[in-house]
């Protein structure tokens, strides 16, 4: 495989996230270069081509693996596909960039991680927080001493639900908010505090406003206990309306320090006639509104995929890898059952295998006694 010039990518998927990372390898052109897309849809991935100077175009994505030149496929598809994906990505001997979760079930997981070993490729994990510049200085400053002893942090991202129809379908994304946006939240706080072990798990969730749309959760509140003594609280939301909202909270013995990603970088704003284009998922730009700048850089999209392409060079060890997705789909099941049980759960919880880590909220004898049907 070539050895020198751009890693060559391709990208599977043709839809919103697959568009982040064209428009990510766009601004951060230096290690990699897109050289192919495949997704299912006839046009779509033609499309994107078009908007980003991508050469091939496939339909069928174990085509375009056939491509010997590619070096690295990131999987930008519904979550219930990732694993047959990275299987067949690593048969085919590419490194692959997985977006978040890493799969839908705990064994799909396990096995990802296996065929990518057996088959001596990286299986990387398209987690950003760990990317994102604001929260990378929260960490640094952590790190170098400035909160004293962390003893909690708080993720939480909100927004009023997915765009796309798979997300609301429970048998292709596993979950709701929690699974959706949680898995940010979990490995955000297991980075930031250096990767304690998860000891116990409590949630509370709900469908409060798209019963009509969903069976899955659309809020979620989340308390993690590490193994160092420190708490984690991770709320989460497809209720929430205003569009995106990211933010994060560390308290030490000695400091503290707040950030909101969107809008402590926005300029906020008053406009009686709207303008183009706000924030991810806001609504309308008339009246408040916070435009962002820079956005993908201020998500950390194209740092993490730079990065993941000179890992795939040898250049730099993988900073988030298929290890910290499994760890974070284990924390969504026991999740869930807590949610299910409306109980703590400790951790290493053995879960029973069930099709979606969702069924353990869906399906608890608890939960249905508690309801009335
Ligand atoms: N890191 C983040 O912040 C972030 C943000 C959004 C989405 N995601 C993740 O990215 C993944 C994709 O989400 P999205 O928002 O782009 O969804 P989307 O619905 O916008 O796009 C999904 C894409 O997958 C394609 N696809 C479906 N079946 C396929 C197949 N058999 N072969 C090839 N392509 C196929 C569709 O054609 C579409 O192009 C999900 O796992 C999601 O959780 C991550």
């Amino acid at each position: 495989m070539a050895n020198n010039g751009r890693v060559k990518v391709g990208i599977i998927g043709s839809q919103f996230q697959a568009e982040i990372h064209a428009a990510s390898f766009q601004i951060a052109p230096d290690k990699a270069e897109v050289v192919a897309v495949a997704s299912p849809t006839p046009g779509n991935a033609a499309a994107l081509a078009r908007k980003f100077g991508i050469s091939r175009v496939f339909t069928d994505y174990r085509e375009m693996l056939k491509e010997k030149d590619i070096e690295m496929v990131t999987i930008a598809a519904p979550n219930s596909l990732h694993a047959q994906m990275t299987n067949d990505c690593a048969a085919a001997g590419k490194h692959i960039v997985c977006e978040k979760p890493l799969a839908m079930t705990i064994a799909e997981g396990q096995e990802m991680i296996a065929v990518a070993k057996r088959h001596g490729v990286l299986l990387m994990y398209g987690e950003e927080l760990l990317f994102t510049p604001k929260y990378l200085k929260a960490k640094e400053m952590a790190d170098a001493g400035a909160f004293g002893k962390i003893y909690l942090v708080k993720q939480s991202e909100k927004h009023f639900g997915p765009h796309s129809e798979w997300f609301w379908d429970v048998n292709r994304s596993g979950g709701g908010a929690f699974m959706d946006l949680g898995c940010h939240g979990i490995a955000f706080c297991y980075w930031f505090l250096g990767r304690p072990a998860i000891k116990s798990i409590y949630c509370q969730m709900g469908t409060y406003v798209h019963a009509d749309k969903t069976q899955a959760e659309d809020d979620s509140l989340c308390i993690l206990e590490f193994a160092n003594g420190a708490l984690g609280l991770i709320e989460n939301s497809w209720a929430r309306r205003g569009g995106m909202d990211d933010r994060i909270e560390v308290y030490g013995a000695e400091g503290v320090t707040y950030a909101n990603l969107h809008m402590g970088n926005a300029l906020p704003t008053y406009s009686e006639n709207g303008y183009g284009y706000a924030v991810e998922k806001a609504p309308t730009t008339k009246g408040w509104t916070y435009p962002v700048f820079e956005e993908l850089w201020n998500y950390g999209t194209p740092q993490e995929l730079t990065h993941f392409a000179r890992c795939a060079r040898g250049k730099e060890t993988p900073q988030v890898t298929g290890e910290d997705g499994l760890v974070v789909l284990h924390a969504l099941y026991a999740g869930y059952a807590s949610a299910g049980e409306g109980r703590k759960i400790a951790l290493p919880f053995q879960a029973p295998a069930v099709k979606k880590p969702i069924d353990l909220w869906l399906n608890s004898p608890a939960r249905r006694r508690a309801i009335p049907q």
